[in-house]
């Protein structure tokens, strides 16, 4: 018998309904949560389109409020001072009532309490993007340069090293999400479509 889980992933039609139920009666905040690369900006923006719902990137919008790129913020001021931004940014976009989605750094649930921050309020949901380190290690290795946590490392073994023991080290956080899907192998529209299904 086909389980309800793949009626809603292979309906067009109950996609459908189900992304009109979500858009009428969406108030909550859908918040992104995962390794760098795990391609929580990506889903954000795919999400963002198919519930016509506003999007923010935690990253960005660090970005453009402290007018510097994330790079030169730790390489001007260290990592705690780009923590303690971090953590006022989030708060300032959990405070107001500009419901959305949003797609958190890396390190963001690790730091200042934040998780805490996020699983006091009833109207946020976080979804914890699993990859597998040897998968986010082949895209990391490549752009590497701009995350300044990881622009050193100079062999993909040293990365997947390196990520590995991170990962692990941050499994405690990330774990502490509403939900926690899988995403090897799999598309953004698909991430998407599962969070989705999640969340009525
Ligand atoms: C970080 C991840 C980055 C960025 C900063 C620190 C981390 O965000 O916030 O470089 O500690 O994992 P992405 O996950 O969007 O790359």
């Amino acid at each position: 018998a086909a389980n309800i889980g793949s009626i809603i992933y292979f309906s067009p039609v109950i996609y459908v309904i189900l992304c009109y139920f979500i858009f009428t009666k969406l108030s909550f905040f859908i918040v992104l949560i995962g390794y760098m690369g795990s391609g929580k900006t990506s889903v954000a923006i795919e999400l963002s389109k198919q519930i016509s719902k506003p999007f923010i990137d935690l990253d960005n919008l660090i970005e453009k409020s402290e007018k510097m790129t994330i790079k030169t913020i730790f390489d001007k001021y260290g990592e705690i001072y780009f923590r303690k931004k971090e953590r006022f940014y989030l708060e300032n976009i959990i405070n107001s009532n500009n419901y959305s989605i949003i797609s958190l750094g890396g390190g963001t649930p690790c730091y200042s309490d934040n998780m805490k921050l996020l699983q006091s309020r009833e109207n946020v949901y976080t979804f914890f993007l699993k990859v597998s380190p040897k998968n986010v290690s082949k895209r990391l290795f490549v752009e590497r340069k701009k995350r300044p946590l990881i622009s050193h490392i100079d062999s993909f073994q040293s990365m997947e090293k390196f990520v590995s023991k991170h990962l692990f080290e941050r499994m405690p956080y990330y774990s502490k999400s509403t939900h926690q899907i899988d995403t090897n192998n799999k598309s953004i529209s698909e991430i998407a479509k599962n969070i989705l299904a999640l969340l009525t």
